[in-house]
């Protein structure tokens, strides 16, 4: 996979080069290019930002650098040949979530723009919309200074649902909030001691007896996202899952 990152900030991404993702940029599973917006600047003072028109606080991102930009990474327009999907971070976007990041994972190419101060003006998502597909991504109902951690989490939660990225692919299956696993909340996990500070690792799991194993887990799992997250039980089957979770 090819990941092209616009930020103002080029050394905020320098994490991605550790752990799991820096090992998979290592092996060749994902080629990672950040580039500074800067670059598409021509004037002494390399400026990206000016007021905004009708007023208001902040400054806004202005479309030439942004414009200029995208036409160097995509100089084809290749929205319906599969081509390149461009992220980009904005509060006001498509919540993500463990589907969206399956999602990604499938592409071949993903370009993720950080905006900074107040964003970019309205105009570059139409503009790039008449060249690539385009999702506006929103990490959650809270205000960051800018995409750039909202690009660290995306890489993260993408790249490790790459094939070879994780050690043991069963694990992704597993997971809080994974297909594999309905979407539900992750079953609780123990290991050794046995016993610790007075508290005990719950007799089945001991038992050997897998099919009692995988009911326990699945009740735990249940019962918790009953609890926790009750928006993650699949609307079809709510109601057996809420009476499930009830007599569990
Ligand atoms: N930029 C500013 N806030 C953001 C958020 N919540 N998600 C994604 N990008 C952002």
């Amino acid at each position: 996979m090819q990941l092209d990152v616009v930020t103002l900030f080029p050394d905020y991404l320098e994490p991605l080069r550790l752990s799991l993702v820096g090992r998979a940029i290592e092996r060749g599973t994902v080629r990672l290019a950040v580039h500074d917006l800067r670059d598409w600047t021509h004037d002494r003072h390399r400026t990206v930002d000016d007021t905004p028109y009708g007023g208001g606080a902040g400054m806004v991102m202005r479309p030439e650098p942004w414009g200029e930009c995208l036409d160097t990474l995509v100089p084809e327009p290749a929205h319906d040949t599969g081509g390149p999907r461009l992220v980009v971070f904005t509060p006001s976007g498509r919540r993500f979530d463990q589907r969206l990041a399956d999602e990604l994972a499938g592409e071949d190419r993903l370009i993720l723009a950080c905006g900074r101060y107040e964003g970019i003006d309205a105009r570059v998502v139409p503009y790039a919309r008449t060249r690539m597909r385009v999702d506006e991504v929103s990490l959650g109902d809270y205000v960051l200074n800018g995409g750039e951690a909202a690009a660290l989490v995306v890489i993260e939660a993408v790249v490790r649902l790459l094939p070879g990225v994780i050690g043991n692919p069963e694990s992704l299956a597993e997971e809080s909030h994974s297909a594999g696993h309905d979407h539900l909340l992750e079953y609780p996990i123990y290991t050794k001691p046995p016993s610790w500070r007075g508290l005990d690792v719950p007799e089945v799991l001991f038992s050997g007896h897998h099919g009692q194993i995988a009911a326990w887990r699945r009740d735990r799992a249940l019962e918790l996202t009953a609890e926790r997250r009750p928006d993650l039980l699949p609307d079809d089957r709510r109601g057996e899952f809420a009476i499930a979770a009830a007599v569990a």
